[in-house]
């Protein structure tokens, strides 16, 4: 590359520069390539980063028809997966699906906050509902996040310390009750959070991640918006669903299908839906000062209905009614905003 070519960097494009320099210092090859199609892409920015989970959600996002690729750079491929370029409701947006669990949730976070010129994330799906008061088909917009599989695992005699907190002893779930279970419990730990705006290395317990503010106060207008509530002529939800905004939220790497586990999740920590990503994308939007908002329909009881898991069923009307809600989100939002207002 031409040393004239720097000179045409903005200092916005900093960052990306100093990558180049890393050339010279023995930086990838296979990542240099991307390096100037990333600075291209940068230059049309700042965008609003879209992450889903996997491809019932991607489908229903698409399939609205709104999303258009950006004609130059459509996508993107890093480490394996598609960032899409484009724009939505007049606004530029970077998308990507990052692939089931909380890994592939931060890393893919990570990597959209690290490479592209982003305004703020916002990340949606389906998720399983915890709490019974609300219904599946219902889109949820939480305020609290938090990581529920972050676990010490005693033994039956062990003493709870007192950094952890919520203890599930499985001799209480024995059928019928009595006795002991060999596989002791299982008690909750806060995560660490290091963040850009704390001391470096330092790191915080932290139990509940909180999306942006504002972003939630924007989207508490979205109240009241008309959901769809068939499958098709014949498969219809028992209830009208509708936007529900503000409750608190669980991510573990696990697919919940267990009700009893469930109403420990509920009562304990009092969520009202979980999933396997929302706190990996929130807690790593946080760590690098981003804002963010999560936004996720409910597909089954997690564990709590008599027969089947309804997410074969219904995963594809929650994942369509978010879709529709994502998009009057993004329509909400200022064209340009600052960001970290
Ligand atoms: C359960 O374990 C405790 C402690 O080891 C023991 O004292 C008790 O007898 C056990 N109870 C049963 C029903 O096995
Ligand atoms: C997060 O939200 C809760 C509930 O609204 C609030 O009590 C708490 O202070 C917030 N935490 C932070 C760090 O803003
Ligand atoms: C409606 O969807 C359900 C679930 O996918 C399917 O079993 C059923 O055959 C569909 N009915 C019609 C009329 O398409
Ligand atoms: C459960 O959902 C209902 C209805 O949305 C709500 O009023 C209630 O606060 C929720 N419970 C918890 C613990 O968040």
């Amino acid at each position: 590359m031409a040393a004239s070519k720097y000179l045409k960097f903005s200092v916005s494009q900093l960052f990306l520069s100093s990558l180049l320099v890393f050339h010279a210092l023995g930086f990838p090859q296979r990542r240099l390539k991307s390096v100037e199609i990333i600075r291209e892409i940068n230059s049309k920015g700042p965008y609003l980063g879209l992450i889903t989970v996997y491809s019932l959600e991607e489908d229903a996002f698409f399939s609205t028809g709104y999303f258009q690729p950006d004609s130059r750079h459509p996508f993107l491929d890093l480490s394996g997966r598609r960032f899409r370029v484009g724009k939505l409701q007049g606004k530029e947006v970077i998308y990507v699906r990052c692939g089931v669990g909380m890994v592939n949730a931060a890393a893919a976070t990570q990597q959209m906050l690290d490479l592209f010129d982003i305004r703020g994330l916002i990340h949606f799906g389906i998720s399983g509902n915890l709490n019974s008061s609300m219904n599946i088909g219902d889109v949820v917009i939480p305020n609290q996040f938090v990581n529920t599989g972050l676990w010490d695992w005693l033994k039956p005699t062990a003493e709870v310390s007192k950094n952890d907190f919520a203890n599930l002893e499985f001799k209480e779930y024995n059928v019928p009750r009595g006795g002991n279970s060999s596989l002791g419990m299982i008690v909750y730990r806060a995560e660490q959070f290091y963040s850009e705006s704390g001391e470096a290395d330092t790191a915080q317990r932290m139990l509940w991640f909180n999306v942006t503010s504002n972003w939630l106060q924007l989207a508490s207008a979205l109240q009241g918006l008309e959901l769809d509530k068939c499958v098709n002529s014949s498969l219809c939800l028992e209830n009208k669903p509708k936007v529900v905004l503000g409750m608190k939220a669980s991510t573990a790497n696990i697919f919940l299908d267990n009700g009893a586990y469930r109403n420990f999740l509920f009562q304990t920590f009092g969520v009202s839906s979980a999933d396997m990503e929302s706190t990996a994308v929130v807690m790593t939007s946080l760590s690098n000062g981003f804002p963010v908002i999560v936004i996720r329909g409910l597909s089954d009881l997690a564990g709590a209905q008599k027969g089947h898991n309804s997410i074969n069923l219904f995963g594809s009307l929650a994942a369509s009614n978010v879709a529709k809600v994502v998009l009057k989100f993004i329509n909400l939002l200022p064209n340009r905003f600052c960001r970290h207002s």
